[in-house]
C-alpha cells in the first residue's frame, strides 16, 4: 500500500549564527565535544553587502559564530570531515567541529537556549543552521522578507539551476542567484547553491551534444557556476535525484549518455572548481526502507572508500501528515547508517502534505518528531524547509503530489496568510528538546 502510494505520488554544515547560546550538558545520546572550538568563524557568515536586510537584522551582522563552526573551513581540513563525524557528541575537539559533537549530543541546548524565540537561534543551540527555500518571486513581499528572518540558511528555490545559470552553451546569467545571495547576505544567512546536475529545468542546447560534448558542457557548468558562487555559498547540490524510485539509475540525459560515471565525475569537477565548500548529493525518499535509499547508501560508501569527494547527502524529506514515508524508526536506520559512513546528512527540503485525516495537530507531531531525530545527531547538521508559506508551496501547482481526494497541501510553517500554524511551534519544540 505505502509503495503503491509512493509510486502514485512522486514522480518527480555548519556553523550557528549569532545566538549566543552556552553549551550545555548534553542530555541524550551526547558525548561531550568541546563546544566552540570550531575553526573558520565564517569566511562566509559576516560578509556584508547592499543587499536587502529586512526586519531590522543587522546586515552581515551574524557572521561571527560563536559556537563550533566549520563553514567557513577549507574542505579537507577538519572542518568538513568532522561535521561528518558520526558519533553521537564526541566529535574531536579541535578539529572544526566540536562544537557539534558537544551541543547537539542530545537536547543539551534546552535549558541554556530556552529564551530562543525563533527558529534559527533555537537551531543554533544544537549547533545547526535551519533553513528555508527563498524564490525572488516573493522576496519583495514584506511578510514572507519578515518571516525569512526565522532562518539562518537559504536553499534558492529555482535561481540557480541550469536554465537559469546557462540558458546558452557558455553564457551564463546569474542576476536570480545573486538576488537572494544579496538578500541572505544582508541578513546574516548562509546559502547552500542548489543545484549544478538534475535531470529537470535544463536548457534545451544540452539534447544536442554528444558523449563528449556532454562531460566537457559539466564540467564547463560546474566550474562556471560554483567559480561565480566561490566564497558566498557554504555547500552545493551537486546531484540532485539521480536514482529512480526502484533504486535503480534514473533514465536522464545524464544517464543515457554519460551511464552512472557523470554523478562521479560531478563531485570530481565540483572539488576542483571549491576546494572550500560542502559538496551534497540531495534526494527524495532515501529516508525510508527504499531500494532507492539502499542504492544511495552504497554509491556514498563507495565514493568514500575510492576517495570519490563528497562531503553529505540531503534527505529531501517531503512527506505527509500520515507516519509514512518515512516512518520514523526507518527514517533514524537511514539517518545512522549514512552518518556511520563518515559524511554528513541534512534535511534538506522538508514539508509535510496533509493527507487522509491531516490535522494541525498531526502536522505538528510530524515536523516534530522528524526534526527531533535530526535534532539528536550530531552529524545532521542543518534542517531546511521547502518554503515559508502554504500560499506559494510547489505542491499548489502538483496535484500528482497531493493526496488523492484529500485536502490541500498545506504543507508549510505558515498559512496562505503568513500566520504562524502550529507545525512552526513542533519545529521549535524539537529544536528546543522539548
Ligand atoms: O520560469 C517559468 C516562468 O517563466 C513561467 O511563467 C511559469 C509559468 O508557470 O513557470 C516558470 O517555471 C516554473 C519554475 O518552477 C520557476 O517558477 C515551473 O513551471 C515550475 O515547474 C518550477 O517548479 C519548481 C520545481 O522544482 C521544478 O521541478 C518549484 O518551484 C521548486 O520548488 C521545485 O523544487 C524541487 C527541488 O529543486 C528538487 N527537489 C524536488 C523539489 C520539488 O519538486
Amino acid at each position: 500500500m505505502r509503495n503503491l502510494a509512493k509510486l502514485l505520488i512522486w514522480v518527480a554544515g555548519i556553523s550557528p549564527l549569532g545566538f549566543a547560546c552556552a553549551p550545555s550538558p548534553a542530555v541524550g545520546g551526547g558525548g561531550a565535544g568541546a563546544g566552540g572550538s570550531g575553526a573558520a568563524a565564517g569566511t562566509l557568515g559576516g560578509i556584508a553587502s547592499g543587499g536587502r536586510a529586512v526586519g531590522g537584522a543587522p546586515a552581515g551582522g551574524a557572521g561571527a559564530s560563536t559556537s563550533g563552526g566549520e563553514a567557513g573551513s577549507p574542505a579537507g581540513s577538519g572542518g568538513v570531515a568532522a561535521v561528518a563525524g558520526t558519533g553521537n557528541g564526541g566529535a574531536s575537539a579541535g578539529s572544526g567541529n566540536g562544537g557539534g559533537g558537544g551541543a547537539s549530543g542530545g537536547t543539551g541546548g534546552a535549558t541554556a537556549c530556552a529564551g530562543a524565540t525563533t527558529l534559527k537561534d533555537a537551531g543554533s543551540c544544537t549547533n545547526r543552521l535551519i533553513g528555508v527555500a527563498l524564490t525572488n518571486r516573493h522576496l519583495d513581499e514584506p511578510e514572507f522578507a519578515a518571516a525569512a528572518l526565522q532562518f539562518n540558511y537559504v536553499t534558492p528555490e529555482d535561481e540557480m539551476k541550469w536554465d537559469v545559470t546557462e540558458p546558452q552553451q557558455g553564457t551564463f546569467t546569474f542576476a536570480e542567484g545573486d538576488a537572494i545571495v544579496e538578500f541572505a547576505e544582508a541578513n546574516g544567512m548562509k546559502v547552500k547553491g542548489h543545484t549544478l546536475v538534475w535531470h529537470n529545468q535544463l536548457p534545451s542546447w544540452l539534447d544536442a551534444l554528444n558523449e563528449a560534448q556532454l562531460r566537457a558542457a559539466l564540467k564547463a557548468h560546474i566550474e562556471g557556476v560554483m567559480a561565480h558562487y566561490a566564497g558566498r555559498v557554504i555547500a552545493w547540490d551537486v546531484v540532485n535525484e539521480a536514482f529512480d524510485d526502484d533504486g535503480s539509475l534514473r533514465s536522464s540525459i545524464w544517464s543515457q549518455k554519460l551511464g552512472q560515471s557523470f554523478i562521479e565525475d560531478a563531485f570530481r569537477f565540483a572539488r576542483a572548481a571549491d576546494p572550500n565548500v560542502k559538496l551534497y548529493y540531495n534526494d527524495y525518499d532515501i529516508e525510508s526502507a527504499y531500494a532507492k535509499a539502499d542504492s544511495v547508501y552504497e554509491m556514498v560508501k563507495d565514493f568514500k572508500q575510492r576517495g570519490v569527494p563528497i562531503d553529505g547527502v540531503g534527505m529531501q524529506m517531503h512527506t505527509r501528515t500520515t507516519d509514512e514515508d518515512p516512518p520514523v524508526p526507518e527514517l533514524i536506520v537511514n539517518l545512522d547508517r549514512l552518518l556511520a559512513l563518515g559524511v554528513e546528512v541534512v534535511l534538506s527540503e522538508m514539508d509535510v502534505r496533509y493527507c487522509a485525516d491531516g490535522t494541525d495537530e498531526k502536522q505538528k507531531k510530524r515536523f516534530h518528531d522528524i526534526v527531533a531525530a535530526c535534532v539528536a545527531r550530531s552529524g545532521c547538521g542543518a534542517i531546511t524547509i521547502w518554503g515559508i508559506t502554504d500560499r506559494y508551496s510547489f505542491l499548489n501547482d502538483r496535484t500528482d503530489l497531493q493526496c488523492a481526494g484529500s485536502l490541500p497541501p498545506r504543507p508549510l510553517l505558515w498559512n496562505d496568510d503568513y500566520q504562524k500554524k502550529p507545525s512552526f511551534d513542533g519545529v521549535m519544540d524539537a529544536l528546543l528538546g522539548r
